[in-house]
């Protein structure tokens, strides 16, 4: 299962995503230099990788042989100077312009010139850290998806300055990795943190507009294959996580109304009440009884009708932005967040003219923005078009 070469990766931060990158990188048989400021972030992600490899052992995933080479396959420090023979580094340090800004000067002055230079980033601008950099072209993003060990997508994502060879070499490594990488622009949330917007925003909507129970969308939603409701999901991430990040892109895309947040997760965030961490957001898991609310009567198709119209929507302008191919946006999607289907798949059948009748009878309702066809589902429609989901 472990393949030896001699490639090495500096991982800067031993954190929640560094450490599982390191764990990927080792396991596809790379050196791995992981460096953190903090002596204890380091010792508990060592802590944390022997009890992982253990468990591996136990399962018969790993040999013992092969759980040892692993970890020593993993080097510790605090001190930056350890990452000279490093061919790639990828940053996993606190989501700070500044702080990840500084790290990477110090860092340029240690590694070669051909070593690629990689963020993790969530939500900056990759093209913003690149500006900073004396070799700009040799920045670009590596996105990977918590936990890293068990998420298979890597959205790889060029900076305008970026080099597209450097690029396709990190493209090859992922595979080598055993990942699924994706190319996507530099855009806020890239694919994954922007198509998945609506989930939870429209989601929250119905239920801000009392017309239907979070227990009512979340079965509404599961009944069309999503492995959790949104509700569920976002007491699982943590409203104050998820409420962070759509506050990002909606200020990232000058204040869309597509992605405007909702006032009652930020009423949840401000309560404290924010999903399983705190034994209570939109359910309660502190045994306590919850409120009594508003429940929708008759037939509910609707509810997934609408926020799958509005994904696919997110989905469809994406791809007429050149976000992303049409068919990484699938893979971004299924793999990323497991959705069931594509999201263009899913248009195609379901048919482009019913999406566009959901969009549009939303639109006349509320009369805004948030709810505006992308012109390509228009286009489509009238032509009679499918999506063409052949061709990466
Ligand atoms: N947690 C997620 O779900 C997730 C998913 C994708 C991307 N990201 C991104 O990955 C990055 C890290 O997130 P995380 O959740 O692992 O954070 P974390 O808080 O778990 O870990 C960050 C680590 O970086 C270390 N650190 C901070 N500043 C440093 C510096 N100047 N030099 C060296 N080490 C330093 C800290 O000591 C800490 O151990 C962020 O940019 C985040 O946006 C997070």
């Amino acid at each position: 299962m472990l393949r030896m070469t001699n490639s090495t990766v500096g991982i800067i931060g031993a954190g929640a995503m560094g450490s599982g990158i390191a764990q990927v990188a080792a396991q596809a048989g790379w050196n791995v230099i992981l460096i953190d400021q903090s002596l204890d972030s380091l010792e508990k992600s060592q802590a944390q990788l022997t009890k992982v490899c253990n468990r591996l052992v136990e399962k018969n995933r790993l040999t013992s042989q092969e759980s040892s080479a692993l970890q020593q396959r993993i080097l510790r420090f605090t001190a930056f100077d350890h990452l000279a023979p490093c061919t790639l580094i990828i940053e996993a340090i606190v989501e700070n312009k500044e702080v990840k800004q500084r790290v990477f000067a110090q860092i340029e002055e240690i590694v070669s010139n051909e070593c690629i230079l990689a963020t993790n980033t969530s939500s900056l601008s990759v093209t913003g850290l690149a500006s900073s950099l004396k070799h700009p072209e040799r920045f670009l993003g590596l996105h990977f998806f918590n936990p890293a060990p068990l998420m298979q997508l890597v959205e790889v994502i060029a900076a305008m300055q970026t080099n597209p060879e450097h690029i396709d070499r990190c493209n090859a490594w992922m595979n080598a990795w055993k990942k699924v990488p994706v190319r996507a622009k530099d855009t806020p949330g890239f694919i994954v943190n922007r198509l998945a917007r609506p989930f939870y925003g429209e989601a929250l909507r119905i239920v801000e507009e009392e017309l239907a129970s979070p227990a009512q969308v979340d079965d509404a939603m599961k009944s069309v294959g999503f492995r959790m409701g949104p509700f569920e999901l976002m007491d699982l991430i943590g409203n104050d996580v998820n409420y962070a990040v759509t506050v990002s892109v909606f200020e990232a895309f000058y204040f869309d109304p597509r992605y405007r947040p909702s006032l009652i997760q930020k009423k949840h965030v401000e309560a404290g009440w924010l999903g399983r961490k705190s034994g209570r957001g939109y359910y309660r898991y502190d045994g306590q009884p919850g409120e009594s609310i508003t429940e929708a009567t008759g037939e509910l198709s609707w509810i997934h009708q609408r926020i799958v119209a509005l994904l696919i929507n997110e989905a469809a302008d994406a791809l007429s932005m050149r976000i992303a191919s049409a068919q990484d946006l699938e893979l971004a999607m299924t793999r990323g967040v497991n959705y069931p289907k594509g999201l263009l798949t899913w248009a195609n059948d379901w048919g482009i003219a019913s999406v566009l009748d959901q969009l549009q009878a939303l639109q006349n309702r509320y009369g805004e923005d948030r709810y505006r066809p992308a012109p390509i589902l228009r286009d489509m429609a009238e032509k009679n078009l499918l999506f063409d989901l052949g061709t990466s």
